[in-house]
């Protein structure tokens, strides 16, 4: 698995730090991860290391099961970190039980590989309702989304459902609901 950011760091798996680690939103050192009990126990993630500074775009890539999901649904605090530390937002995740890790998820936007998105909602409802369980708050919601989906070239789609849209505009929906996390959300697109 390769991971690129935009910092020109090729490799932070073998780079030396570069950054104060309370500078880093992402700090990952000696990661292992594991599936599987007893003799199907299986390990998928080897030693990762990780470090990503604020405002850093990071491409990770490598062949398929290689363990990118895993590394970031970790990163994400979706899931129990085993072995290693996994540093996010300045917390340590290891060792977190499951009401400590939702509140640090709450802080994270997620676009998932599967869209993830209600098939019975439209567009519009999909990106309601996550910003509601997000917590954000507008008098005037309802134009904050339409202006959003709009810029998203989603105009046209609004009050579509997602079995109505192709996969790219799945995709934009998704984009649009991981927003939901962040505090003036239309400006941020
Ligand atoms: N819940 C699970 N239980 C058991 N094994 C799993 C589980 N999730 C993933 N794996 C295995 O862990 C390995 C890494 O999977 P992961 O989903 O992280 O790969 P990936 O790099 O994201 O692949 P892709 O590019 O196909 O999305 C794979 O061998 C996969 O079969
Ligand atoms: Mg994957």
């Amino acid at each position: 698995m390769n991971v690129v950011t935009s910092s020109s760091q090729p490799n932070p798996g073998v780079a030396k730090a570069v950054k104060a680690a309370d500078e880093l939103v992402v700090n990952v050192q000696g990661l292992n991860h594991y599936f599987g009990e007893g003799e199907n126990r299986k390990q998928v993630l080897f030693n990762n290391t990780l470090q990503v500074g604020p405002g850093e775009l990071v491409i990770m890539t490598g062949p398929s099961g290689s363990g990118k999901t895993t590394l970031l649904t970790l990163v994400g605090a979706l899931r129990s970190s085993q072995e290693g530390s996994n540093c996010v937002l300045g917390k340590e995740l290891k060792g977190l039980g499951a009401k400590q890790l939702n509140e640090v998820r709450r802080q994270i936007g997620f676009i998932f590989q599967m869209h993830n998105l209600f098939d019975s909602l439209t567009a519009f409802e999909n990106v309601k309702m996550s910003m509601e369980l997000h917590g954000h708050k507008s008098r005037d919601m309802r134009r904050e989304i339409i202006k959003i989906l709009s810029r998203l070239g989603l105009g046209e789609r609004i009050y579509y459902k997602p079995r109505q849209l192709s996969g790219g505009q799945r995709q934009r929906v998704a984009f649009t609901t991981s927003l939901g996390s962040f505090p003036a959300v239309s400006d941020s697109v």
